[in-house]
């Protein structure tokens, strides 16, 4: 049986973030003898969204496609960079469900193609609605975007998903709704490690939120004192990312799955 190996890595935030994967996605790549490599970088610049810089840095740090959530809107010159060509994502559920057509105001692809071994690997990003911008119907899009890939595929096709949200109880509805045909779906957006990770009846894996990579000495990548006064003042000062003091504050949260490349069924999950 031949079989994929994946890594799937949480939300970059600031340049501790991109410091942590830099010095470690190659270790880790070797360590899980890794085929792809997958990150979130919606808060690469500096917490806030991505730069063309700092997504020309994680993909040059191996990441085979980065993937991102609501952020990603954030600086209007990166827009260009989601029809560019290069291997990113923004979630496909913002626009409509008839987008990704010439002519729709907001750019990006539906899915990236990925390449393992000769098998073809496909990266969804969808965002949920509990809690956040209530946007279309992340299910119904998930729907529409799997046929389109049976399409064009033969056999069950390995997809990958990266479900940017903050409720729990949504991101698990999603991935039951998904077992079976997605392969993986993978949470993001909290930049909390969950410890739920688990392959679903039906053969997906799953995890409610793989973590963030940047520094653990603050309040989810951000620094502890900034949060804490927005929170006992309800006033929104702007955020900033916690610095590093030692090398021990510099986390990199994920999973490692395999998968079976013929059926697409996980086989594997794991922590890191
Ligand atoms: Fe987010």
């Amino acid at each position: 049986m031949a079989v994929i190996r994946v890594l799937m890595l949480g939300d970059i935030v600031g340049d501790a973030g991109l410091e942590a994967f830099e010095t470690r996605c190659g270790p880790l790549k070797e360590k899980w003898a890794a085929d792809l490599v997958i990150i979130n970088g919606e808060n690469a610049a500096g917490g806030f969204g991505m730069t063309g810089e700092t997504l020309d840095r994680i993909l040059a740090a191996g990441a085979d496609a980065v993937t991102s959530g609501n952020h990603v809107w954030e600086k209007r010159e990166f827009w260009p960079a989601l029809d560019s060509g290069k291997m990113v994502l923004r979630p496909a559920n913002y626009g409509s469900l008839e987008g990704f057509l010439p002519g729709d105001p907001l750019p990006g692809r539906p899915w990236l193609e990925l390449n393992a071994g000769g098998v073809p690997v496909f990266v969804l990003n969808l965002q949920g609605r509990e809690m956040m911008t209530p946007i279309d119907c992340p299910f119904r899009c998930f729907d529409r975007l799997y046929r389109d890939i049976e399409r064009i595929t033969a056999g069950h096709p390995l997809v990958l998903v990266d479900f940017h949200a903050e409720s729990t109880e949504e991101k698990e509805a999603f991935a039951y709704y998904c077992d079976g045909r997605a392969s993986l779906v993978a949470g993001t957006h909290t930049h909390v490690q969950t410890a739920d990770e688990r392959i679903l009846p039906k053969g997906t894996a799953y995890i409610t939120d793989l973590g963030m990579s940047g520094a653990q000495n603050g309040i989810i990548g951000m620094d502890a004192e900034i949060c804490l006064a927005r929170l006992r003042s309800q006033v929104a000062y702007r955020m900033t990312c916690a610095v590093p003091q030692t090398d021990g504050d510099l986390a990199l949260h994920g999973i490692a799955a395999e998968f079976d490349a013929e059926t697409g069924n996980a086989l594997s999950i794991t922590r890191i």
